[in-house]
């Protein structure tokens, strides 16, 4: 079985790369387990889950990630006698990782944890990597800890239940693994994008383990974001403040900044004009959208508030080729001035 290794300061963590949820059983190892999930993973998946001491629901989407969540769930898991020798596991996509992976690494001052990641974002993002947390005052994860889990089990099998958009958001992360470390991964997108779509087989498992390993070769590097890691945010500064501003899932969000950062790279003689439009046609191909009518005043607002510390300048991840990207200091004012015309279509 093919495994990726995380061994960071808070923790080692293994990722169990096209696997399947059955390995739950072995990687239990006879422990107590609660599992947390939501309720369309819960609707779709329970069959397949295993015996559990209990299984907690939360309701779907991004609104469980918050203290009074976080509370119930303490409350429910002190209630059935948890203890340090107990694994939670978090059985589902980003939310419930995020929000599973803060409880476990709270409670009790740390419980061993483990997740399946049953969307495409989290195979390949959002369950790798020990960072968890719920959201604040219109903050995203402004609370949070980094901890790993103990294991990822990736099952690909589970991405059938998905729908179009949510399939298709969660390789706007794939294409990005490759435009920032993985040149062939991004190759591999443009190549067999849209039949991989069409399929959601083939080269999926090829694209969806290299991505992951991007992913893993960035956290071992840089655990705690104090350089590399920060690469993995191309696309996001401007991605955040759109999926803000008009909710659009956020790999939709972030193909439409991976599309402006190509042009802002373009712009500072970083990247070639040729490069920046096969990015363009790799993110539309698959159908994901490449722009947004939105002003600049209400990006640049959105923008600015996306992190609670105000600076006059913002960490921009462009590219200096297909597969190499660098962080690189951007003043607002600049942002701002540049930013009407990038949004403009190439003639
Ligand atoms: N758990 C997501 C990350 O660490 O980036």
């Amino acid at each position: 079985m093919n495994q990726l290794q995380v061994q960071g300061h808070s923790g080692h963590s293994t990722i169990y790369i096209d696997s399947a949820i059955s390995e739950l059983k072995n990687l239990r190892r006879g422990r107590r387990m609660f599992i947390i999930t939501d309720e369309n993973v819960y609707r779709y998946h329970s069959t397949l889950f295993p015996d559990a001491d209990e299984i907690i629901v939360v309701p779907a989407g991004e609104s469980s990630k918050n203290l009074e969540d976080v509370s119930r769930l303490y409350e429910r898991l002190i209630d059935a006698d948890i203890d340090r020798n107990t694994l939670i596991i978090g059985i589902g996509g980003g939310m419930v990782t995020d929000l599973a992976g803060f409880v476990a690494a709270t409670l009790l001052r740390g419980v061993a944890c483990g997740f399946v990641a049953t969307t495409v974002l989290a195979q390949v993002d959002a369950a790798i990597g020990g960072k968890n947390g719920v959201n604040i005052k219109g903050y995203k994860n402004l609370v949070g800890t980094i901890r790993q889990p103990e294991f990822v089990i990736n099952d690909t099998a589970m991405l059938r239940t998905l729908n179009d958009d949510q399939f298709i958001n969660g390789l706007s992360e794939v294409i990005k693994s490759g435009l920032i470390a993985d040149r062939a991964l991004f190759e591999l997108m443009e190549t067999h994008g849209p039949q991989i779509v069409a399929t959601r087989q083939g080269l999926l498992g090829e694209a969806l383990g290299r991505a992951a390993r991007v992913k893993v070769d960035v956290v071992n590097r840089d655990e705690f974001e104090s350089g590399e890691r920060r690469l993995l945010n191309l696309g996001h500064t401007y991605g955040h403040a759109v999926e803000k501003i008009t909710r659009m899932h956020h790999g939709f969000a972030v193909a439409i900044g991976m599309v402006v950062a190509a042009r802002l790279s373009v712009q500072r003689n970083m990247l070639s004009a040729d490069d920046a439009a096969r990015i363009e046609q790799v993110i539309a191909a698959i159908g994901l959208p490449v722009s947004v009518d939105l002003g600049t005043d209400a990006l640049m607002d959105a923008m600015r508030k996306d992190k609670k510390r105000q600076s006059d300048k913002v960490n921009y991840v462009l590219l200096d080729a297909i597969g190499h990207a660098v962080v690189t200091p951007i003043e607002y004012s600049e942002l701002e001035r540049t930013l009407d015309d990038l949004r403009r279509p190439h003639a």
